[in-house]
This record gives structure tokens, sequence and C-alpha cells, in this order.
């Protein structure tokens, strides 16, 4: 399934366009199967229904683990790397992996746990963590992983949103020099949640929790007395494999829905060719597991690939900002997967902090989670990579579960801020805002994808119809990215940014309608419209306009009140970075907010506002204007 040139590459593409199935079913056939499929794809993007692999049944931690334990068990899975420094990194291998995905997977069952349950996990980067993911996907237990910075309010609209059974956590989390309670958090988030049984706590802190009696348990204790043996449970094709909440432009977060075969084999496929995993390649991604990046690229991809895969707990800044540079040096990573916003960061504390490291090892460099601009993109090639490592821009989403659009390392040639060309199975389209495709070269348009691959989305837990309003009603029969895209004159894809009410903070997304609701909930505050704006080091920071029922006395001390109750709704990525009080907000008559406007007073440009004459009110414009000091 390893593309090794453009020639082999461009043989991929053609072949995956016009014979998809059989295309996909020699990918697939590198994977364990318990029983094969009858029919490799059947799909309808009208009434949306996609399935990938009907009638095949396996479990996913096999081609994760058995197979790579049985071959090769003293290889490395994961290297761990902790947030301090002085604490030793921790090698598990595939054999040792798998003994403990076992054992954990046995305690799941011994708490109640059966194939379908769902279970939230919410923890740190440790090992227990990824040993969390893969044992609900030994017993076919579908995972939820919330990312350990949501607050308890958020975990608990997941847990009922799903409701899950089992919660895994921490007593608490050190990000660099930050202590973080964890079990504290989940306790406050039970509270509202019925469905939840039991709670798992792993020790990592040794912060006093208070434990519930027949209900909470330990970790390290529930180990103890249980086997590691634990027989991989048969799933089907189709069967779900996860839930990963993100945000859309409206509403609640969704739980976004991957299956298990399909979402195997993309993952899969696309790790190897994008990086060019050799094998003993060390290969380190910066994500965390809470979100897809880390689900795709530190824990399924890498090990159904039997790669070994560094998994860091802390942050790049600690103890200084040559963190990520001396676990390379260390460990001697030859492929690094990071963030442009980690990029930019580290580009503006100078030199010193890598230029005494021995980064000889990299071969590849990737970027991930949003628009990478060119002066970051010249720097992490220059600087990090010394003009010889290519870098891959990665496109991709929760909802497309592995990587889309993505030059293939030294097979596709790059350019800066590129995504460059689609991977094999991946059709995309432009289309305006009517839904016409716009064909030929030197286009832009709204990107659209208009044939399945098999890790699509396939619904929205628990409300299929939203899936299909949010992704297949824009444009009749197609996938609606929510990004716009440029297609250049070689026919060469960049990725322009949301054209949705979805702002991408630090690469992680976060919908206007969710910060709004949460600014809306404070008292005082009648109403509010958030914005994104561009912003050096996040790409995108949160602009808050907020009406009051009066203007706050201290408006200092309310924005700080405001931000303490945006923490508590959704978590601190969502607090916004300029908060503005105004008396009004430009709508139309028809009671629409213009955010058009509010998006070029944050961006700090009102040369041309455009036409502002149906608005209700012209007025507030100026006033907003001069309230934001320009
Ligand atoms: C953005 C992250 C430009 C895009 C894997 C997308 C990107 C959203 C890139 C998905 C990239 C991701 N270049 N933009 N290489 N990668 N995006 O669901 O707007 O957290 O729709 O998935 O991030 O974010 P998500």
């Amino acid at each position: 399934m390893r593309i090794k040139t453009k020639e082999e590459y461009d043989k991929a593409y053609k072949e995956s366009v016009e014979d998809p199935e059989g295309f996909w079913a020699g990918v697939a056939q590198e994977f364990v199967w318990k029983k094969p499929w009858k029919k490799v794809l059947e799909w309808d993007f009208n009434d949306y229904d996609v399935k990938w692999f009907k009638g095949g049944k396996l479990n996913i931690t096999e081609s994760c683990l058995d197979r790579h334990a049985a071959t090769k068990p003293n290889q490395p899975a994961i290297i761990w790397e902790p947030n301090d420094d002085s604490e030793e990194a921790i090698t598990l291998t595939y054999s040792v992996l798998l003994d403990r995905v076992s054992r954990f997977a046995n305690v799941l069952k011994k708490n109640g746990i059966v194939k379908g349950d769902r279970v939230c996990i919410y923890m740190p980067m440790i090992p227990e963590l990824a040993i969390a993911v893969l044992a609900c996907a030994r017993l076919g237990a579908i995972h939820s992983v919330v990312f350990g910075g949501f607050s308890a309010r958020a975990i608990a609209d997941r847990i009922n949103d799903s409701a899950c059974k089992v919660v895994i956590t921490t007593d608490g989390a050190v990000r660099g020099n930050k202590h973080i309670p964890m079990k504290e958090t989940v306790d406050d988030a039970l509270v509202s949640c019925t469905s939840v049984e039991k709670v798992i706590v792993a020790t990592r802190t040794r912060t006093p929790v208070s434990m519930i009696k027949g209900r909470d348990v330990w970790w390290e204790e529930e180990v103890k007395h249980v086997s590691g043996d634990c027989p991989a449970e048969e799933m089907d094709a189709e069967d779900p494999l996860f839930i990963l909440y993100t945000s859309g432009s409206t509403g609640k977060p969704k739980g976004v829905v991957h299956t298990c075969g399909g979402y195997m084999v993309y993952a899969t496929y696309t790790f190897q060719n994008v990086f060019q995993y050799d094998p003993g390649d060390v290969y380190f991604c910066t994500a965390d597991i809470g979100w897809i990046t880390g689900h795709s690229y530190i824990v399924y991809g890498p090990l159904a690939a039997g790669a070994i895969s560094v998994m860091f707990e802390g942050v790049p800044t600690y103890p200084d900002a040559g963190r990520f540079w001396d676990i390379i040096d260390k460990h001697k990573v030859n492929i690094f997967y990071t963030a442009p916003t980690a990029i930019r960061s580290l580009m503006g504390f100078g030199p010193e902090y890598y230029k005494d490291k021995d980064l000889s090892s990299l071969k590849v460099l990737g970027s991930v989670g949003e628009p990478i601009n060119e002066e970051a993109w010249h720097w992490y090639n220059d600087e990090i990579g010394k003009g010889k490592c290519p870098i891959v821009d990665t496109w991709w989403q929760t909802e497309t579960g592995g990587i889309m659009i993505s030059p293939l390392a030294n097979i596709t040639k790059t350019i800066p801020s590129f995504a460059t060309l689609p991977l094999p199975g991946i059709q995309p389209v432009l289309v305006d805002d009517q839904g016409n495709e716009i064909t030929g070269n030197g286009v832009n348009g709204n990107l659209c994808i208009k044939f399945p691959w098999p890790s699509i989305i396939r619904t929205t837990w628990g409300d299929h119809q939203r899936c299909k309003d949010t992704y297949f009603s824009a444009y009749k029969g197609m996938y609606f990215t929510g990004d716009g895209c440029q297609r250049d004159e070689n026919g060469y894809y960049k990725i322009t940014g949301r054209v949705d009410d979805v702002i991408n903070v630090s690469g992680h997304r976060i919908g206007t309608a969710e910060v709004e609701n949460a600014l809306n909930m404070h008292t005082g505050v009648v109403e509010s419209a958030v914005v994104g704006f561009p912003h050096d080091i996040k790409g995108q920071g949160i602009y808050a306009y907020i009406i009051c029922e009066e203007m706050p006395s201290d408006p200092e001390m309310t924005k700080k009140d405001i931000l303490m109750t945006v923490s508590r709704i959704i978590g601190p990525i969502a607090k916004p970075d300029q908060i503005q009080f105004v008396t009004g907000l430009p709508k139309t008559r028809s009671g629409k907010i213009m955010r058009r406007i509010l998006r070029k007073v944050a961006e700090k440009d009102v040369s041309n506002l455009g036409d502002i004459s149906t608005l209700l009110d012209p007025g507030v414009v100026d006033e907003i204007i001069k309230g934001a000091g320009l």
C-alpha cells in the first residue's frame, strides 16, 4: 500500500477514481480481518448513508497490536516522554502494550462494560490514555475522548449526549508548571450525569481526590486482579469505533462517529504514505489524543502500521522553548508532526533554543490544523528541517478521519502554504455559493468532496438528520467541508480557511454560537456576537461584542468575570482575546447580525465596510468603530 514515486501516486490516484472498490479492497487486504467483507462500498450522498467493507468482521486492535506483538514483540510501539524532563521516559513495546491493553480491557469488562457501551475518557497525555482508548476498542466499547482542557460543564454535556456508562480519568495532571485537577473536574461534571456507573481513576500526581464508594475505583488496584489475556471482540466493519465531539457553526458540539473498518484502513494508509514511514523510523506527533489528530496519527494509524510513536505529556515551552527540539534530539525523531500555532510561537523565542540541538535525525516535517503562513513555513523548513526535510502540509478534519489533501513526503513537490494534491481516493471539487461546480484551474470556491472515502463521518451521534443537514445539504450530492479553497494553475490546492462561523484558535475549532451561548449565560449580559480575527500566534483569536443591561462601571473587572464564565461553561480555550462592550449590534431589518462588519472592526480595517444601508440602525456601526478605538 506504500506509494514510492510520483508515477505510483498518479497511478494509484487514477485507479482510486476509476475503480474505487478495487483500489480500496487492495489496501484493506493488508489488515487483519476476522471475516472478509462481502461488498466494498455502498453509498448515497443524497439520503446520506455510507458503508465500507460491508459484512467484514474485525477488531482494530488485532491490526494495531496482536500482529506486531507476534512478529516484533520487542519493538517500541509508544515512547512516552513525561512533562518533566527529569522524569524517565517510558517505552512500551508491542508485546507490553498488548498485555496492558488486554489487562485494562478486562478491567472495563469487570466494571460492566460490554460491546456498544460508551466510555468517556478524560485524561492527560500519559500512556494510560492510549491504553484506555485501545482497551475500549478491544471490547467494542465506543470511546469518547474529551480533551483535558474542557470544563466540567463541557464534559457533562458530552457524557450526557452519548450516555456514557464509565468515565476514565486521573487524579490530576501536569502541563508545564501547572497542576490540573482532573478527578475533581469529573466529580463536578458527574453531578449532572445519571448514566455514569463507574469512574476509573489512574494515578498521575498523587493529588488527594474524593473516591465515592461503589462508583470510583483505582486503575492500579483493578489491573492487579485481572488476566493479561482478553480476546478481541468481533466487530462489524460498520460498528462505531469512537465518538469525538467537535464544534460546528450552530448549536452544541456534535459527536462525530467513526466506524471500525474504513477508519482503520484510511488512517493507516494515509499515515504510511503522507509521512513515507519506513520500518524503524521514530515518529513524533505533538497533538493531544483529545483531538482527531491524536486519534488517527498518534494511536490508530501509527500502531496499525507497526510504527514507533512518541507521545509527549507536556507543552512546547516547558522547561523552556527548546523542549520539542530536545525530544527530537533525545529520541532521534525522524518524522515530526505539529501545528502552525506551535511553530509560530517557537519561532518567536529565537535561535538559542534550537541552535545547539542535534536535529539531524529529522527526515520529514508535518503541519496540521490550520493554514500555515509562509513565514512560519520557511522558518520550519530552514531552521528545523535545514532545507532537507519536505514539509507535508496536511489538510483534513475531525469528520474526514484522516488526511485528505497533502503532499506525500519526498514525492509531491511542495509549495509554501499549499496542501497540494488530494490523496488517492479523495475527489475534491470547488463550488460557488449557488452550488455550481467550478471547473478548471486558477479558481477559488467552497471545498466539497464528491465521492466517499473509507473514513468519512458516518453520522453524528444520536442525530443522523443533523449529520445530513450539516454536511450533505449545502451542496446536493456532495460532502461540504466548511472550508474555502483555491486551486492554482497547476491544480494544487490551498486551503484559505473556514467560510462558516467556526473559528480556528491555535488549531482548535470553536463555534461562534457556542461562545455566544456561554457569554449570554453571564449575569447582566443581554446579547453577544463573536467573530474571529487574525492573531499572530494563534492564527485566529476570538473577538466578542457584548451588550450588557447597563454599561459596566468597572469594565476590566466585568471582562474578567465574563472570561471566568466562559472557562466554566466551555473551557479556557474558548476565552475571548478581546471583549468590546457595545450598546447595539449591526442587525439587518430581519434581525440577522451582519458579522462581516464585526469582522472588519475586529481586524481593525474599516476602510471598506461595504453596503450597510440594509441595517436597521446604521448608527451602531459608528459607535462600534469608535468603541474599538479606530
Ligand atoms: C483547518 C484537524 C489549512 C480547516 C485535523 C479544517 C487546515 C479544520 C489544515 C478542521 C491545513 C486543518 N491547512 N487548514 N493543513 N488542517 N485545517 O476538525 O479549517 O480539528 O476544516 O481537524 O482545521 O479542524 P479539526
